[in-house]
This record gives structure tokens, sequence and C-alpha cells, in this order.
């Protein structure tokens, strides 16, 4: 077992002291960590003492590294993980959207890895795994959003797939959080807790507001990943269409131009980028996500929509070459549910004034997550299509591990998504439709509220596939 650590520089040293740093660092990318001969082995130590948007220390980190470093695997790899829990919490490891077992040591969100202790997890990619973008975060119940916020992510890349004729590929982790006057994460407020904390700072690869190079003509790929814990990013390029080909690490039929991309709290986005010289911001601008509202008069963090945009990081482009908008070759087909539909299942998010004494109770169904309790009982192999509805004032982004699915339709736009995904917003007192193979792999997993505030509250719940 190898450790990883450090960062891929030659654009300079990483940024420390004088918080926050605006507007001139490079952007850097985590230091990637690639399987050879079929196989990955890495140790990741979850620990406090990383840099954070330029404060040195501020964070927490995976090896010192906030985000930790970019795991590189191919379809049919093994990849083994030593985790070293050296936080002053339980913690453990969610391989989010991998497609692998969730038992024993697989991507099991039931394993808890006490302070000082160490835990080996061990993956087997599926040889047919699609290639593309996935990430990994902690994921012990009630600790999850104060991990994440601290700035425990890191970018988990399935390679292969079709040649996309982009020069360069950047991974793109995007979070935020919130730095006290003296340079730490800052504590949360219950009402944050309630609404789904979003931090003030935005980061990039942990950096606040970095500066990438590129060269006109010159395309490529961005895997954009929201790693915020709560934030719906709604994504712009100033002077730039992207071309969007993959969702959640699942390719679309075809790629589709957009202005925009809107990526709720775990979803990534895979786009082609054909530089345009000059100087351009990557943007985030307000997303309303609802609002309880009976907490109307204190403008809680969870609504932005009185807020401008927010500047992520500045694209440089050099050069004059004109831009060749080429269209990629073709993208692999989409493998979509196919088979009976065995079984239709409501799950209904919820919240309820009064749980537990007096706070606002997050519940999936009226209960609150019980790692004891089975909610879905399912038999291998089934195609099944869920209905989730949101009978809250407040948008919910659904999340299934292991077993990814495809949107039939949402309150906000009924129509069936021809790709697969992992996360879906679902609107306010509205509903998401989706269909679902529980293909390869038995065993006991989740699903939850990816607004990670309103998971740690109780908004998941369990899944026995057997
Ligand atoms: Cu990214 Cu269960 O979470
Ligand atoms: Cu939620």
């Amino acid at each position: 077992v190898a450790g990883v650590t450090g960062w891929v520089t030659g654009l300079g040293a990483p940024a420390s002291g004088g918080y926050p740093v605006t507007g001139d660092q490079p952007l850097r990318e985590p230091l990637a960590s690639t399987s050879n001969n079929g196989a990955l082995a890495v140790s990741l130590t979850a620990a406090p003492g990383a840099a954070v948007a330029g404060q040195a220390g501020a964070g927490l980190g995976f090896n010192g590294g906030s985000p930790g470093p970019t795991l590189r695997v191919r379809p049919g790899d093994v990849l083994r993980v030593r985790l070293i829990n050296h936080l002053q919490q339980p913690t453990n490891l969610h391989t989010h959207g991998l497609h692998v077992s969730p038992e024993r040591n697989g991507d099991n969100p039931f394993v808890v890895i006490a302070p000082g202790e160490v835990f080996d997890y061990e993956y087997r990619i599926p040889a047919n795994h699609p290639a593309g973008t996935f990430w990994y975060h902690p994921h012990h119940h009630q600790y999850v959003a104060d991990q994440l916020f601290g700035g425990l992510a890191g970018a988990l890349i399935v390679d292969g797939g079709p040649d996309l004729g982009a020069v360069m590929d950047r991974v793109l982790l995007i979070g935020d959080t919130t730095l006290d006057g003296a340079g730490r994460i800052a504590a949360v407020s219950a009402m944050d807790r309630m609404m789904g904390r979003q931090g003030s700072l935005v980061l990039v690869n942990g950096q606040h507001q970095p500066v990438a190079t590129a060269e006109s003509g010159v395309p490529e790929r961005w895997r954009l990943i929201n790693a915020c814990t709560s934030r719906v990013l709604s994504l712009r390029l100033e002077g730039h269409q992207l071309t969007h080909v993959a969702r959640d690490g699942y390719f679309l039929p075809v790629p589709e131009v957009r202005d925009r991309i809107v990526l709720a709290p775990g979803n990534r986005a895979d786009v082609l980028v054909h530089p345009a010289a000059g100087r351009h911001r990557l943007l985030t601008d307000p997303y309303d996500r609802g609002n309880p509202g009976m907490m109307g008069g204190m403008a809680a963090t969870g609504s932005t929509a009185a807020n401008g945009p927010i500047t992520l990081a500045t694209l440089v482009v050099s050069g004059t070459k004109s831009r060749t908008a080429s269209p990629p070759g073709a993208l692999p087909a989409p493998v979509l549910p196919t088979g009976p539909v065995t079984a239709r299942r409501t799950v209904t998010f919820g919240m309820q004034m009064g749980m537990g004494g007096g706070g606002m109770g997050f519940t999936i169904d009226g209960r609150r997550f019980d790692p004891q309790r089975t909610d879905q009982a399912v038999r291998l192999g089934a195609t099944e299509e869920w209905l989730v509805s949101n009978t809250s004032p407040m948008d919910h982004p659904f999340h299934l591990h292991v077993w990814p699915f495809q949107v039939l339709g949402t309150s906000a736009n009924p129509v069936a998504e021809e790709s697969l995904r992992d996360v879906v917003l679902v609107p306010a007192h509205g509903w998401a439709r989706l269909r679902v193979t529980f293909a390869d792999f038995s065993g006991r997993s989740v699903y939850h509220c990816h607004i990670l505030d309103h998971e740690d509250a109780g908004m998941m719940a369990t899944i026995q596939v057997a």
C-alpha cells in the first residue's frame, strides 16, 4: 500500500498563508494515483491540517490535501484503499456513483472507523463499468456534512471510453466552506444545518478563485464535480458554450451544447470546452432551492436568490487560433433499464417540526434513518420504478448508492432522460420518477438526500437487495 501525497505543481508552489487568497493563484490539481496491471492500492489518511482557500492548516484533508488525491482506475480493476482515521470523530468512505458491491469491505456505508483506527476497503470494478467521473467522500451518518465541509473529498476517475478529442483533461472539484476569523472552519448554526449550509467561500480544488490557463483552439475536457455540502451549482463560463457529454459518469446519447450546467450536490458533468482567447470567469449563479415557510424572515443561507453570481475561477486563454468547435466522435450508446417493471414504490421526502425535541425533522416516509431497519427489500436483478415525492417546501437531491437510475421525469421537467445518473433534484412540493435495475450486486445500502445536513439529520433510508 503506497501513500500518496503532494500536488501536481509545475505552476508554482501551493498557496499558503493570507486568507483568502484571491484571483492570482494558478489552478492546481491534486496528484493523481493511477492503477497499473489491473490494480491500484492507496493509503488515505483523513486528518486535520490541510490548507483550504490558501489558509494553511485550516481544514481536513486526505494525506494532507483537500481535495485528496485523484484516484484513476479502469474497468475490471481492483481498487484497494486503506483508510486511516486521524480525525476526532468516526468516519468511513463512500465511492460515490461507483457500481461496486456494497457488501463487507466494498462500498459499505455501515462501516464505522473509529478515531485512530484503520480499515481496508477493496472495490472490484466490473469489466463493463462505465468510464467516467465519480468521487469519494466520508459517509458516517451524523458527521458527513461536517467532514465534507471541512474538505474531505476527492475525485475518482474510471478511465477508458471514447476519444473525445480533448487535449487537456481537468478535474474541477467544487466545494464550499466558511472560515472564521482565526482561519479555521467556522462553526455551523442550527439554522444552517436545517437549511443545508452554504459556505461563504466556493472553492475549486480547494482554492479560492484560482486562475487556469489554456490555449485557444486547444479543446479541453472538464470533469465538474459538485462536492458542496448543500449548494446547488448553476455553472456558466463567460464567452463560452459547454458541450455536455456525460452526467454522473454516464455518457449522454448525443453531446448537448449548453449555456449552463446545473449540478445538485453530488452530481457531476463532463463537458468539452473550446477555449476562446481572453479572460473568462467560471461563475455559479444563485439557485433558489426553497425555504421552509415558517423561517421566512430569517433569510437563511439556503436561499440565495437575492445574491449575485459567485466567481469560482478565471480562465485565461492565450493564442489566436480559431475555435475548433468540432463535435466529439460518437458517444457509446447508453445502457438503460429494460425488462418488465416488477415493482413500483413511492418514497417520500418530508420535513416536520418538533421531532427530537423541537428541532426540524428530516425524514423519508415519516421516519428518521435507522441502520438496523430495512426500508426497502428488493429482488436482485429486478427492474423497478420509484416515485420520489417531496412534501416539503425545499428541493432535496435524491441519491441512491451502487445502482444508477434513469430519470423518467420530474415535476419540473416531465421528460425522460436517455442516460443514467445517481443524483436527481426533487423539486419542493414535487416529484421525480426513476427506473432502476438492481443488477449485479446483492447487499445492503442506502438512499438519501444529498444535502448532507439533511442526511445527517435523518433523511436517509436502507435498501436490502437479495
Ligand atoms: Cu455522495 Cu451517500 O453520498
Ligand atoms: Cu434535503
